[in-house]
């Protein structure tokens, strides 16, 4: 297969973890035949240093012209210490969204074995969780009407119908090819917003009977993601509970780097990981690449390319029972291994499988 693929490396560890998705995306080329070509664009902090834009019409044309995104994060120190700083590396991302048009995002939640007891949670409780959220990324209060003077601000959780009904159609199709069941997360006890989610996704139902749908507040889903995460299938939930509950679900899988996502929609579809760009790490050669080398998986899957992707997480795991891990999830008295290292291990289980 052909794909033009955009590299959006973006800031802090951005780059190294990159380099090694690249690599392991190169392992899997070689070894299928495929011809993945590449072409880089700047976003972020380094896109403002360059020209004032973090993510400027060129980077926009390169996604658009490509048949996927591999995207690295963005953010840089200077701006989160500076509250007055005009442009900010974040609105690159929600520019970046909005006009790809990347209303879904899909961040799986799971588990690996040897790294049950990274968690912060008991080992009995998370064994076998598998579930995927899906957040809405282009709508709510991140988009709504905002307000903000010395006495008064306001941030507007709109959503529109169809907006809604898209997202939830593809909450009912990832729940069909799964195990059939789907949570809508909201909070229609109080809000306008979440009421309209939870009326229209009652009208959906029927066209789904094979899924068996029901509903949870968010507070409640908070509490029941880390108190029976074996209990979900599917999430499906608007922009900021969406954002709140996947930063609260990767404390279940033992490490943020090891957490990839897809972010679908109108236009190119867009992967990465679910962590930032982390600015303290970077070029210190510590960076977990396997959220980034996962989110190529995910890339190749999207693409029908299962088998592909297959290889790629029975390296991971491979690497991982292996014990060639990045310091924040090495074993005691395990051997250092940076992000090189362990890309470079993973690429190389595949030339070899
Ligand atoms: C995420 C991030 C972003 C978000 C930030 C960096 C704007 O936290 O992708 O979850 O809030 O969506
Ligand atoms: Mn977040």
């Amino acid at each position: 297969m052909d794909l033009k693929i955009a590299v959006l490396s973006g800031d802090g560890i951005g780059p190294e973890i990159m380099r090694q998705g690249i690599a392991v995306m190169n392992a899997i080329a070689n070894k299928y035949g495929h011809q993945f070509s590449y072409t880089e664009a700047i976003c972020g902090a380094h896109a403002i240093d360059a020209v004032g834009d973090p993510f400027p019409e060129e980077t926009f044309k390169v996604c658009m012209d490509a048949d996927a995104v591999l995207f690295a994060a963005v953010g840089d120190l200077r701006f989160d210490n500076n509250p007055t700083a005009k442009v900010r590396p974040e609105q690159g991302l929600l520019a970046m969204r909005k006009k790809l048009g990347l209303f879904a995002n899909i961040r799986p939640v799971a588990t690996f074995d040897c790294l049950l007891h990274k968690s912060p949670l008991k080992e009995e409780l998370l064994r076998g969780a598998d579930f995927i959220v899906i957040r809405e990324l282009t709508g709510g209060m991140y988009f709504g009407e905002k307000y903000q003077d010395n006495d008064k601000a306001y941030d507007t959780d709109i959503y529109t119908r169809p907006e809604i009904e898209r997202i939830l159609k593809v909450a009912f199709e990832y729940a069909m090819k799964r195990n059939k069941h789907l949570t809508v997360v909201d909070k229609a006890n109080v809000l306008a917003s979440s009421r309209l989610w939870r009326q229209i996704a009652k009208e959906m139902e029927p066209s789904y009977p094979e899924v068996t749908t029901d509903y949870m507040f968010i507070d409640n889903a908070a509490m029941r993601v880390l108190t029976e995460p074996r209990f979900f299938d599917v999430i499906v939930t608007e922009n900021t509970f969406g954002d709140i509950l996947t930063d609260e679900t990767s404390c279940i899988t033992g490490s943020m780097g090891l957490q990839p996502s897809a972010s679908l929609g109108e236009h190119t579809p867009l992967f990465e990981p679910v962590h930032g760009s982390w600015p303290q790490a970077a070029g210190k050669n510590l960076a977990n690449p396997v959220a980034q080398i996962l989110s190529a998986a995910m890339l190749l899957e999207h693409f029908g390319l299962n088998q592909e992707g297959a290889l790629i997480r029975t390296a991971v795991d491979a690497s991982l029972d292996a014990n060639v891990r990045t310091p924040e999830i090495q074993i005691e008295g395990g051997e250092h291994y940076g992000t090189e290292e362990v890309g470079k291990w993973i690429a190389d289980y595949i030339a070899n499988a």
